[in-house]
């Protein structure tokens, strides 16, 4: 298994990267790349960790080298968001970078699973598609929103508000991963019972928790553990799933045969990325309404990448 991390030297890439050094099956390689000139040297240092994954980094053109026969790519790169931005903001940014980056791996390795961390995710994935279209490799089994973040926030806080541990507590969540279109599932949790004032007091807080980390690092960026976290914890479903155990995440993908249906919700990961996906649970009035609300911005995101991406 080659796993490649594209952005592997900033504040998500590295911890990213020390996680999968930690967890990645015994045989596989760690792909890392940034243009940062001293990513050979977060490769030299994560080398010296006794598991046996092997690490090479790569930096400015060698972009092509590093995603070569990849079996996942994980793409963190781009910039954070500062405090006062939303997602959206970082668009005129790093929907360049995944653009050019995955237009790359579209040659190196048109068969990899593409897992997308850059936001804003609700469009990146969808340029992601659209770069993939164009070179005539695009699967859509195979291209992933990360939306994990949401999900681990959601497990904290909902076990913090019932006092259980978190192991007992799996929610789901869906829509996209920003602002409104964060929807976690707080009236079907297995196991947990949440009155309607803890539900419509952690929602807001669940969609808004990656702005309390912005304002938290005071200008020094968002989330880098936890997103580290989040987004090694897809990977590893990952490769469970491409060596044959069958995996359920919530991630954002497109779910129909149009497009432009992107949407993040559980999917069942199988070898060759998503396997089928099944129906959402039945939803309350109130996490209907949030559905509904936010079908506009949902939409006028993927929109938005899609022009981007076919854009000259
Ligand atoms: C967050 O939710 C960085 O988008 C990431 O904090």
């Amino acid at each position: 298994m080659k796993v490649c991390v594209l952005g592997a030297a900033g504040g998500i890439g590295q911890p990213l990267s020390l996680l999968l050094k930690l967890q990645l099956p015994a045989g596989s390689e760690l792909s890392l790349y940034d243009v940062a000139p001293f990513t050979p040297g977060v490769a030299v240092d994560l080398s010296h960790i006794p598991t046996d994954v092997c690490v090479t980094g790569y930096v400015g053109d060698d972009v092509e080298a590093a995603m070569q026969d990849a079996d996942i790519v994980v793409i963190p790169a781009g910039v954070p968001r500062k405090p006062g931005m939303t997602r959206d903001d970082l668009f005129n940014m790093n929907a360049g970078i995944v653009k050019k980056l995955v237009g790359v791996g579209a040659k190196a390795c048109p068969g990899a699973c593409f897992a997308i961390v850059t936001n804003p995710v609700n469009s990146t994935v969808p340029i992601a598609a659209e770069v993939l279209k164009a070179a005539g490799v695009y699967d859509k089994r195979k291209l992933f929103g990360v939306t994990t973040l949401d999900v681990i926030r959601s497990n904290t806080f909902v076990a913090q508000t019932v006092g259980k541990s978190t192991d007992e507590v799996n929610v789901n969540v869906i829509g996209g991963h920003s602002g409104v279109t964060i929807l976690p599932l707080l009236s079907s949790i297995p196991g947990v019972e949440l009155g309607q004032a803890d539900i419509e007091a952690l929602t807001p807080r669940i969609q808004e928790a990656g702005t309390e980390v912005v304002e938290a690092k005071a200008g020094a960026g968002s989330a880098t553990l936890s997103m580290a976290q989040a987004a090694a914890r897809f990977t590893m479903s990952l490769v469970a799933a491409m060596n044959g155990e069958a995996v359920t995440e919530c991630c954002y993908v497109q779910v129909g045969d149009d497009s432009s249906s992107f949407h993040a919700q559980p999917v069942v990961l199988g070898k060759d990325g998503v396997d089928s996906i099944p129906e959402i649970p039945p939803l309350s009035d109130y996490e209907q309404k949030v559905l509904d609300d936010m079908r506009e911005t949902l939409a006028g995101n993927i929109k938005k990448g899609i022009e981007f991406a076919n854009a000259e």
